[in-house]
């Protein structure tokens, strides 16, 4: 008889996940009264918004944008990123971290990964820093905080700047202050899948004015703040965010702190049951994270001793009702965009002889490609009893392995 349900026998879970987004009156009357109020452009509740949520992570001031790709692109331009600047990158993330590099007409520099934070490694950044490097892109990865103290140590050394890729990471604090403005500045992602959203919607945080007037001056199609309103005085774009996004910014936020203890909570509850199981290495918490806001939650198998895929065990894990998922199957730099320009005659000058990207290794970020495991940040919202169920579930799959080689 199949113990396994992806093999006929019982699930381990029956429990109805919450779904996403969540949202109640507190959102439908915020979008009513913006509705009637006639005012849907840039105003009281973009502001008001910016300065709520800035100052819920522990930041001076906070620049909202279309999403966390635009916000990434318009902080690299702030700070004079551009063509011949190198920034280094982790290749264990979604696209835009590299992509708004490129954006900017600069270069990304890919350092590993740590095994045991699935975050930049220090001292790969400390290898890969040239006469042309200019900033360093940390990952906050599923909220986790990478290591500011080392990072921001090595950047100062080498005068960098430091900006966070905080797009994982609502309530994320570090030794108490939260992730966003621990570097030069921090940008975070309100699209739909994120913790606190409006559909799409971004914003970049920092404790430098001069920092946040440029930001915003890119996000306003290069107006100043003391400019006049047909004077111009960069090539900016429109990236302004509309008040029916703030409306719904500023319910959801109403919600982020209590949604983030609750994760957390939870998430201590699973990793307090998988950490003595055979096969299965749980993402131990630095002791600096004071709060982690988690996008999801994740662990590592060890192939060896299950002697199965990552993809089966997951497939085995979702028929037990544990929705889970492979998270990013490949490094960054093995992505077509990079490989193609690698190989694009046109391309090479401009990358040099340094660069090419199908030369490029990050051994960690690869054995983490093929063996870690997400599960997302709805799941837990659930209850205490379904947490001890997921850990249940993890313990049926592991302890049933021989049944899906
Ligand atoms: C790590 C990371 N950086 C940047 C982004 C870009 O955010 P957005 O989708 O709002 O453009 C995302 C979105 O998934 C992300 O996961």
């Amino acid at each position: 008889m199949p113990t396994l349900a992806i093999k006929g026998g019982e699930k381990t879970c029956n429990v109805e996940w919450p779904t996403w987004p969540i949202w109640d009156d507190r959102e439908r009357q915020g979008l009513m009264a913006v509705l009637e109020s006639g005012k849907w452009w840039y105003g009281d509740q973009v502001r008001a918004f910016e300065e709520k949520y800035a100052a819920f992570q522990g930041a001076r001031y906070g620049v909202t944008a279309t999403s966390g790709t635009t916000i990434l692109e318009a902080t690299l331009t702030a700070l004079g990123i551009g063509p011949g600047d190198e920034v280094i990158v982790p290749p264990y993330t979604f696209v835009a971290t590299a992509s708004a590099v490129l954006r900017n007409g600069a270069i990304p520099i890919f350092a590993d990964i740590q095994a045991h934070t699935l975050c930049i490694d220090p001292d790969d950044v400390a290898r890969k820093i040239t006469p042309r490097t200019k900033a360093i892109i940390p990952v906050h990865l599923g909220g986790y905080v990478a290591d500011m103290d080392r990072l921001c140590e090595i950047a100062g050394a080498h005068h960098l700047c430091v900006v966070e890729d905080a797009c994982h990471s609502w309530g994320s604090q570090w030794k108490g202050k939260g992730t966003g403005a621990l570097g030069n500045g921090g940008v975070f992602s309100f699209q739909m899948s994120k913790n606190i959203t409006s559909g799409e919607g971004g914003i970049m945080l920092t404790d430098d004015e001069g920092l946040a007037d440029e930001c915003r001056s890119f996000t306003n199609v290069g107006r100043h703040k003391d400019g006049a309103w047909y004077q111009h005085f960069k090539v900016g774009s429109n990236l302004r965010l509309t008040e029916f996004q703030a409306a719904l910014l500023l319910a959801q936020l109403s919600r982020l702190e209590a949604h983030t203890l609750k994760r957390q909570a939870n998430a201590e509850i699973i990793t307090q049951g998988l950490r003595d199981l055979p096969g299965i290495i749980p993402i131990e918490n630095d002791p600096r994270i004071t709060r982690r806001g988690y996008h999801f939650y994740s662990f590592r198998l060890d192939l060896n001793q299950l002697g199965v895929t990552r993809d089966r065990f997951v497939e085995a894990l979702t028929a037990e009702g544990v929705p889970a998922v492979v998270g990013y199957t490949t490094p960054l730099y093995k992505n077509p965009v990079f490989e193609s320009m690698s190989a694009d005659p046109d391309f090479r000058p401009y990358l040099g002889d340094r660069v090419d990207y199908r030369q490029v290794q990050c051994p960690t970020c690869e054995q983490i490609c093929a063996d870690t495991c997400w599960i997302f940040h709805t799941i837990l919202l659930a209850d205490e009893p379904a947490m001890h169920q997921v850990v249940a579930a993890v313990h049926k799959v592991c302890e049933n392995v021989s049944e899906l080689r």
